[in-house]
Formats: C-alpha cells, structure tokens, sequence
C-alpha cells in the first residue's frame, strides 16, 4: 500500500512552525491570496468547499459548505454577522485541535479569513479551551503578528475584504462546547444551551446570523482552496473526504495524535499507526470518536473509521478519537467513570439529563461496587431509552445514553457477572489496568 496523502500535520513540529515566516515559507496565505487576488465570488468559494465535500470535525459530520450555504442572502439580509470557531475541545478523548493551534495557528486564522470571506463576515469569535494555555498564546501571538503583516483587520491584502478576529477563553465547562451553549458562554451568560429552532444561521451570537464551526473543520479550507475540490474528493472514502486527526489514547503502546485517511480500518490505526495494544495484552473494547460514541467490541475493529461505516454498526464517527481498553480492563468501570462525568457536566435545563445522568451514575456506581440488582440493569436500559434520542433541548443526554446502551449491548455479561457476584470480577485487573503510564 502506498504512503497516504498528508497535509495537515505537514508543518507540525517544524521548528518556528508556529510563526508567519514559516507559514509564510511553505506556501501560507496562498490560499487567502487567491481568494481575494483573483479573485473569487463568495458563493464560488462556497462551492469549493461544498463540492471537496468537507464533512465537520467537531462531532456530528455536518457538510461544512452546506452548512455556510444556510446563511441569509446579504442583499435581503443585511444584519452584522458573526463566525465562532469552536476550540472548546472538552469530549472525552479528544486532543487533536489543540496541536493544529499550538503548531500550526497561522493555517487556523487563514481558514477563518477564507470562511469569514465566504460568508461575508466581518468578526470571528475563537473559543479556547481553557486549559489550552500554550494552543491559546500561540494562537494570539499568530493573530497579532498576521494583524501586524496587514493580514488580519482592515482591507486585507490592501483588498475590500476586512476582518477582526477574536479570542475568548473557556472556563472548563463541557457544555461549552455545545455550539449555543458556547453562544451563550460568549455573551457572559451561563451556558446553557438553547432551543432549536431557530438555528444560529438565523438567530445565533447576539441574535444575529453566526456559523459555528470546529477547529479542524476551518482547518481543512485553505488546503481545499489552494489545490481545488477534486484533490480534496481523492482522499478518504467517497462519502467521508480528506484526512482526519486520530487522538488514539488508552491502552496502547503509542498513544497520540495521527493524521490518517478517513476510511482507514481501525485495526490499521491501532496496530500501524499506535503500535497495537499496549503490553502484548488483547483488546477488550474501544470507542470509535470520543466517550460520547459508546463502546465496541474487538469483532468490529476491522470497520472503516469513516461516518458512515460507523453508523452502520451502530456508532457514531464523532470526534474520530479513539480510546482503547485492554483485557484488563472493566467495562462496568469505565462507565460509571463517564457516567459521573456526564452528570457533572449536565446543565440541568432538562429533566431527563439532568436526573436522568444522575441514575445512571448512580445505578452504574452501585454495580461497580457490588450492590446492583438485575432490575438496576433494565433501569439504566430503560432510563437511557427516556433520554434519546433527540428528547432534550441539546445532545449532552444523548451523549451519556448512547455509552449506556452501547455497554448493554456489547458487554451485557460484564454486567450481569457484577450482579451475580457481587462484586467487580476484574477489580484486581483495574488496578493492572490503571497502571501509570512511564
Ligand atoms: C455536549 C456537547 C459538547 C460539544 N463539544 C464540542 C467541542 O468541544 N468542540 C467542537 O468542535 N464541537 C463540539 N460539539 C459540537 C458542536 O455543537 C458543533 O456541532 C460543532 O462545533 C460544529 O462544528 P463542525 O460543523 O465544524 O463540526 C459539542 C456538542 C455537544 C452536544
Ligand atoms: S440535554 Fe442536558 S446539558 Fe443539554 S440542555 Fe438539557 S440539561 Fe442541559
């Protein structure tokens, strides 16, 4: 098999990858050049990227020019509008978007320039995680230094084109990452999501039309603009195009960020790219794309990582970070471990997510320790049902049902094994399997 195509780790590492010679050397802003020199209308950069086929990164595999393309017509329209990067980053597992920042800003800002132009926007929002201290600096010290060299605030490249871009730093909310409770956030509210409809297309930060994208999404667009939709469309698989950043984290031998071909097995991933399970150990089970997606069993690591192909064994692509749990391993754990988390995390503007993650930690804690009943397993099934899909004003309940049922289904007998001998059978393996990594 030949070598894969990869563009966006390219710089990455490269010492001074993070300043705008560098950026500059390797054929940075070219793209932006192109757009505004040649130049292109907004709707034929739209169309570049709805043709590359760019499907976002920050979860749910949303077409991105599709997504642009909902904007209202400015000429019927004329209200301020706004883009938000979403730089949040808080799934479980997930840490790809803060090497694009921390390595690579300039190719970050010159994807809002083009998107912003695109959408004829004037101001970006970009929101940081706020543990992302170093992705956070570097990212401003870029955006100072793009402002400084007339690339960033008024007439751009001494074009019509004028943009600010701005930062905010999160405060380590899981929420926030919910692209209205991020709105909101921005706004000096709680975050809390909202309701939708309206969609923030039509009602988004102040009220007004706003685009709310991922890091690696953004990302992506200059690379389409510079060699064109077709170059783009060649990589991957048919539905799912270009390449993705694989977090592989868990029980593997070398954990970390990949750039892989969307399409890839997951076993290549783990075996090639991870080196396999850590240990000469087997593989228990795996998420797909972050916490949110759910464990699987070993049968199913042959499955493309694509959207598609994971949605046909019933998961979800999300954030394509993988997680992997070795035999050691106890599935009832990692669940009470995530389940905690999502009750932590659960807003509490809905009934069902906000008792309903508090059960499941509950019912899941009480298992892991020895004190579950078969009744308490049809309850998480059923308190799960109750939650998803789509039941709640956001996608956080589904976010800890999904994992609920996934462990149900997969991993049934794990369960009923803690039940029937009241106590976790693999208690002494969690300890092997947590051990500190060196
Ligand atoms: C609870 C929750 C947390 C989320 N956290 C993030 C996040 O940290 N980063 C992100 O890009 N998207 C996150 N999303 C998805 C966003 O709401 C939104 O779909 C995404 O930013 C859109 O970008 P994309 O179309 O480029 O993928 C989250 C969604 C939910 C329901
Ligand atoms: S689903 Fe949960 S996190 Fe989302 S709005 Fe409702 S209570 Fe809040």
């Amino acid at each position: 098999m030949s070598a894969p195509e990869l563009y966006l780790l390219e710089r990455a590492g490269r010492e001074g990858s993070e300043t705008l010679s560098v950026y500059h050397g390797s054929g940075g802003y070219k793209a932006l050049e192109k757009v505004l020199k040649t130049p292109l209308t907004q709707a034929e950069v739209i169309s570049e990227v709805r043709e590359a086929g760019l499907r976002g990164r920050g979860g749910a595999g949303f077409p991105t020019g599709l997504k642009w393309s909902f904007m209202p017509d400015h000429e019927k329209d004329s209200r301020k509008r706004y883009m938000v990067v979403n730089a949040d980053e808080s799934e479980p597992g997930t840490c790809k978007d803060r090497v694009l920042m921390r390595e690579d800003p300039h190719g970050l800002i010159e994807g809002c320039l083009i998107a912003a132009f695109a959408m004829r926007i004037d101001a970006v929002y970009i929101y940081v995680r706020g543990e992302y201290r170093k992705p956070y600096n570097r990212l401003q010290a870029a955006i100072d230094e793009a402002r400084a060299a007339g690339l960033v605030g008024d007439a751009i490249m001494g074009s019509e084109f004028s943009c600010e871009i701005h930062m905010h730093k999160g405060a380590g909310a899981y929420i926030c990452g919910e692209e209205t409770g991020l709105m909101e956030s921005l706004e000096g509210k709680r975050g809390h999501p909202r309701p939708k409809p309206p969609f923030p297309a039509g009602v988004g930060l102040w009220g007004q039309p706003t685009t709310v994208n991922n890091v690696e999404s953004i990302f992506n667009v200059p690379f389409i603009i510079d060699r064109g939709a077709t170059w783009f469309a060649r990589l991957g698989s048919e539905e799912s195009r270009g390449n993705f950043l694989c977090g592989i984290s868990g029980h593997v031998e070398r954990p970390g960020v990949y750039e892989v071909p969307l399409g890839t097995p997951a076993r290549e991933i783990l075996e090639d790219y991870a080196g396999g399970i850590w240990k000469g150990r087997s593989l228990k089970a795996w998420f797909p794309g972050g916490s949110s997606t759910g464990l699987l069993p070993p049968d199913l690591i042959d499955t493309p990582m694509e959207h598609d192909s994971i949605k046909a064994i019933g998961s979800m692509f999300g954030t394509g970070a993988m997680i992997i749990l070795d035999e050691t391993a106890c599935t009832v754990r990692a669940s009470e471990v995530l389940a905690r988390f999502y009750d932590h995390e659960s807003c509490g503007q809905c009934s069902q997510c906000r008792e309903g993650t508090e059960w499941l930690h509950q019912i899941f804690r009480r298992i892991e320790e020895g004190g579950g009943s078969m009744e308490d397993i049809a309850n998480l099934e059923r308190l799960a049902m109750g939650m998803a899909p789509g039941k709640t004003i956001c996608a956080l309940a589904d976010a800890a049902a999904i994992p609920t049922l996934a462990v149900i289904k997969h991993f049934k007998n794990e369960l009923v094994a803690h039940v029937e001998q009241g106590c976790c059978p693999l208690k002494a393996n969690t300890a092997r399997a947590q051990e500190v990594r060196v």
